[in-house]
């Protein structure tokens, strides 16, 4: 079945309103983690015109514990990222949102594309562990506000449960 999926253009506190029905919809009777997380991003990057949206899950298999890359929508980015590395790192090791208004001020980011100018970072947590985060970027300066912190961690918070 072909899906359809749009976002009324508006202030972003509505466009956040307009998105977690639309979400709900196509995602909460998918039991599949990949295909949930990907149209995730996909639905962030083509509803908000994000430069790039993607998911690092933490990868359990080896120690050191590190972030791998998961679905993403946009360019090519890094594949893993060490604990308290980054902004990603950054999130995962607080346990809580990285809002960053200007990634060159960030001491340690990450630069996966040079066109990336601000970034938000959600962790996914699962029984008080991050699980995963959540990566948005812009390539705008000072694109993301406590509107985005809001609505990306009621996201996570509903993500969770795939974990
Ligand atoms: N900037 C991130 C790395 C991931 S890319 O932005 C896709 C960081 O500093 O953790």
């Amino acid at each position: 079945m072909a899906e359809s999926f749009s976002l009324l253009e508006g202030a972003r506190e509505e466009m956040y309103g307009d998105l977690m029905p639309q979400w709900e919809a196509l995602c909460t009777s998918e039991p599949d983690r990949v295909a949930v997380l990907a149209n995730t991003a996909a639905m962030l990057r083509q509803g908000f015109g994000f430069f790039w949206v993607g998911f690092y899950v933490v990868d359990y298999s080896k120690e050191p514990l590190e972030l791998v890359l998961g679905p993403f929508q946009g360019d090519v980015a890094c594949t893993r990222i060490g604990y308290g590395k980054g902004v990603c790192g950054a999130a995962w090791a607080e346990k809580r949102t990285q809002l960053v208004p200007d990634v060159e001020a960030f001491p340690g980011h990450i630069a996966c594309s040079a066109l990336s100018r601000s970034e938000i970072v959600v962790p996914i947590l699962k029984d008080g562990e991050v699980v995963a985060v959540l990566d948005v970027d812009s390539d705008k300066l000072a694109n993301f506000s406590e509107t985005d912190v809001e609505g990306l961690t009621q996201l996570c918070t509903r993500l969770a449960a795939w974990f």
